[in-house]
């Protein structure tokens, strides 16, 4: 993952690339770094964890230099640590890179045996040195194109060069990359997001090609050295702002947006003066699809996997769904007949864009459903079906989960009806519930005290699990999810069915089990898969709907009921109370909220 920026400019760079490295932090803050060229020297600045200790570096506020390069780093190769922060420099050269050499090793015997001195134990520091190693005999274009033929794996790469006072090399395979065009300067960034606050005039780099960034203007070439001409696309000059308001947390926040995610979702896609769905410009005509295939990883996974249900529900497709980093690699058998759909929050994902571009490779029909529409997945895609739910900052993804599914279930609804699997009458009844689930999350967000409650006794158990059948079995993997990435504490997500095949062995007394029970046409066989759990001593924390039927069973811990609705939008309503769960244990345990460890928002590495 990692966020790169490079800037070349005729003032002062320093405090516009730690401004620009606090909106790249998404992508990584285990440490940041910057360097900047000044009297012909690469003065190198690095420091552990956030942005904000680099800044708060007396040194850093009184950098010079009108060229420079900045870092924020997810760690693949080496500790998270200052020394392995970067940018990685030699006298001649310094670098910053978002992606992973996986030669690096072998790379790194060669220029040990060449007399190159490595100080880190990162990956990135044997570009830094090939780069040199080939200054010695080559021009710049020629060093690069030397240098990034060598390298095996994924890059992004910013370089500033210490004899080369106006001149910024940029370069991309696999790891996204963008520059930005201003007055008098020029950038460099992961993506627009990064540039925004400079720039709304953007070119993408696409895989292979490397660029020159003078302060006047931009020189792009491909993998080979030869000069190409690039678009420069305009994007929206609005540079989103986005604050915390009165929370505490961004996810705090993010879970409060939901109804909101909603609503926008609802009035950008439902028709309401033609009973229809406002999917109007599909690029295939109905007949010429018979599968559906779903990819994404994490919740976007599981935003997947609850989409399987409703696809197979409503229509007469069949149904994938794909783990991007499994399916990348698999002898997929691809077919002509199967839209391939891709989740993604960032749009970013390496995994989840190297599937894409695997099925465009093999022909495929992609559609994408994304958040950042300017992302790589969104562009690359043939059809894009946007979220709508504005930026999520909090690396545990929320508001875009449910945004996701809202999309998918829309979709799942636009496919049934052109497919003559579903009535317009029925379609009606479902678009009418659908406008009321907004109202119903925003009731559901009300239950509070009791999940702050419970949440201590999920902190100190030993272990959780999270249960459901059917349409919750994926909420259930998701509640979990939630809760590891927050809280740090295990849980495991599976289907109530499975417990007696293996897992009800975990079960011990007083294991705080959460089980997912809406009245739907699961809600017995799941309330007997709970009493098997509480019979082995498990203290069952029950998620169900409002019902004037009693529940049917005893000795439950404690029940968290959500409001009522049809049986396929349970799922959304199921979902806030697990988000909440997950909030409160870590809230109580003091933990990172919006950053846990380990982890980035935006997972740009394989
Ligand atoms: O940006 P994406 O939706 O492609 O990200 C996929 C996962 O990395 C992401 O959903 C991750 O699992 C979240 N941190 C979960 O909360």
């Amino acid at each position: 993952m990692c966020g790169i920026i490079g800037i070349n400019s005729n003032k002062s760079v320093s405090a516009t690339i730690i401004n620009s490295l606090k909106k790249l932090e998404y992508r990584g803050y285990d440490s940041a770094g910057i360097a900047t060229l000044s009297n012909g020297f690469i003065n190198e600045i690095k420091s552990e964890g956030r942005v904000e200790n680099l800044e708060k570096n007396s040194s850093v506020q009184n950098m010079e230099g009108n060229i420079g390069i900045g870092h924020v780093r997810w760690a693949t190769h080496g500790l998270p640590n200052s020394i392995n922060a970067h940018p990685h420099s030699s006298q001649n050269v310094s670098v910053v890179h978002n992606g992973i050499i996986e030669n690096s090793t072998l790379l790194k015997k060669f220029l040990v045996s060449k007399g190159h001195k490595f100080k880190s134990q990162t990956d990135t520091e044997v570009i830094v040195h090939l780069i040199t190693e080939n200054l010695k005999t080559e021009n710049i274009v020629n060093s690069i194109k030397k240098t990034l033929k060598a390298l095996h794996g994924s890059f992004a790469l910013g370089i500033i060069f210490k004899d080369q006072p106006d001149l910024i090399v940029g370069a991309r395979r696999g790891s996204p990359l963008a520059v930005g065009y201003g007055p008098n300067e020029n950038y460099l960034g992961s993506d627009s997001y990064a540039l925004k606050s400079m720039t709304n005039k953007i070119t993408y780099l696409n895989d292979g090609e490397f660029c020159v960034i003078k302060k006047d203007h931009v020189e792009f070439f491909n993998e080979d050295g030869t000069k190409i001409n690039k678009k420069v696309l305009e994007l929206s000059s609005e540079d989103e702002k986005y604050d915390k308001g009165d929370y505490k947390h961004f996810m705090a926040k993010e879970i409060e947006e939901q109804p909101i995610t909603l609503k926008n979702g609802i009035k950008e896609y439902i028709d309401s003066a033609n009973n229809d769905i406002n999917i109007y410009n599909i690029p295939w005509k109905k007949n010429e699809i018979s599968s559906i295939t779903l990819i994404g990883c994490g919740t976007a996974y599981h935003s997947c996997l609850m989409a399987k249900y409703w696809f197979e529900e409503l229509t007469s497709l069949d149904v994938n769904v794909d783990i991007a980093s499994e399916f990348r690699y698999r002898k997929n058998r691809f077919k002509k007949d199967t839209l391939y759909v891709f989740v993604s929050q960032s749009g970013e994902t390496a995994d989840t864009y190297a599937a894409l571009d695997l099925c465009k490779k093999n022909g495929m029909k992609t559609c994408s459903v994304v958040n950042v529409i300017e992302s790589s997945i969104a562009r690359d895609s043939e059809f894009v079906l946007p979220i709508h739910c504005g930026i999520e900052i909090g690396v545990a993804s929320t508001k875009a989960f449910l945004g996701q599914i809202l999309i998918l279930y829309i979709l799942a609804l636009k496919l049934a009806l052109v497919r003559g699997d579903l009535e317009k009458k029925d379609l009606s009844k479902k678009l009418k519930d659908l406008k009321e689930l907004p109202k119903l999350v925003e009731k559901t967000l009300q239950t509070d005290n009791k999940i702050q409650n419970v949440s201590s006794t999920f902190n100190e158990a030993k272990g959780s699990m999270f249960l459901g059948r059917g349409f919750s079995y994926p909420i259930a993997l998701e509640g979990a999810l939630k809760l590891k990435e927050l809280s740090y504490v295990h849980a495991e997500g599976y289907p109530a069915g499975e417990m007696k095949h293996g897992p009800l062995a975990l079960i011990e007394e007083g294991m705080p089990v959460v089980v997912l029970a809406p009245r739907d046409t699961y809600y017995k066989k799941t309330i007997s898969n709970m009493q098997e759990v509480i019979a082995r001593g498990a203290k069952v924390l029950l998620i169900t709907n409002k019902s004037s039927d009693e529940i049917i069973s005893e000795n439950i811990w404690e029940t968290i009921e959500v409001e009522s609705t049809n049986e396929d939008l349970l799922p959304f309503l199921l979902t806030i109370p697990l988000q909440k769960l997950a909030y409160y244990s870590a809230l109580k345990k003091g933990l990172d909220i919006d950053k846990p460890r380990n982890l980035a928002k935006s997972v740009t590495v394989e």
